[in-house]
């Protein structure tokens, strides 16, 4: 089922969104290298906890740490430990979840630590412009189909590939919601978009084979080749006026 939120519960999503958004703009400040990906994990949690709410991914399903920080290779879902290392020329994507008053904020960014490859960082750059063309193309009357062509295009357009096993969400009350957005597709096909309808965005896009491999902690998500993967995350709202999406991921402008 898919649920229409409210007036009321878009406000809380709005408010959720927006420290999701800060706790990213907080750790970006942080970042370092040679500090480790437990070091951000401890960083994040810290503020999400200041301010009043939970880290989502805490013991969801098992999942030991309050952030996913996947690095390079690691499409998603990597633990957060103390034997990785930031190191010069990585990229890291860090994916933030809130729970506060009940309802979740699901936001993550690709970070470039220090000199990054031209090659990675177009990779990067891409990866952010195929978030943006997918959340374009949300509106009422459109179709979660349209989503899913337009980042494809923009993809493999640059010769990148678009991971499949892994999609966006619904997103509310529940951290995974109906329906399942996929980030590859045809214009036309799948479920109508409605006003009040909330969902995450959030493409993974690899710089090689679009295969992946499950590692041994059963969360680390690679790419099979080991060429690196990027990935953009914003929770968006079909709206009835405007553009007909807004974003509820952002940072109050400071
Ligand atoms: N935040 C991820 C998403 O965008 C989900 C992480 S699940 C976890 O959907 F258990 F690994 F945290
Ligand atoms: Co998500
Ligand atoms: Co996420």
């Amino acid at each position: 089922m898919i649920t229409i939120k409210s007036q009321r519960e878009i406000e809380l999503m709005r408010k959720s969104g927006q420290l999701a958004s800060e706790t990213l703009d907080f750790v970006e400040s942080k970042l370092e290298i040679g500090m480790s990906t437990e070091d951000i994990n401890t960083l994040c949690h810290e503020f999400i906890i200041s301010h009043g709410a939970t880290p989502a991914p805490l013991n969801y399903h098992g999942f030991p740490k309050s952030v996913c920080t996947s690095l390079n290779e690691v499409i998603c879902h990597g633990i957060p430990n103390k034997k990785d290392k930031l190191k010069d020329g990585d990229i890291l994507n860090i994916d933030v979840t809130t729970i506060l008053n009940h309802y979740h904020g699901d936001t993550n960014r690709t970070f470039l630590i220090g000199n990054v490859s031209d090659e990675t960082a177009k990779l990067v750059e891409v990866t952010k412009q195929c978030l943006e063309v997918g959340i374009a193309a949300v509106r009422p009357g459109a179709h979660l189909g349209d989503i899913g062509a337009v980042i494809q295009e923009l993809a493999h357009s640059h010769g990148y590939s678009v991971v499949r096993e892994y999609c966006g969400h619904g997103i509310g009350r529940e951290f995974h919601e109906e329906p399942q957005v996929l980030h590859y597709g045809k214009k036309g096909t799948g479920v109508e978009l409605k006003p009040g309808m909330t969902f995450t965005i959030e493409p993974m896009i690899n710089l090689g084979t679009r295969h992946c491999v499950l590692l041994e902690d059963d969360w680390t998500v690679i790419t099979r080749d080991k060429k690196p993967s990027a990935q953009f995350e914003h929770t968006v709202l079909v709206t009835e006026t405007g553009s007909g999406v807004e974003i509820l991921t952002l940072s109050n402008p400071k």
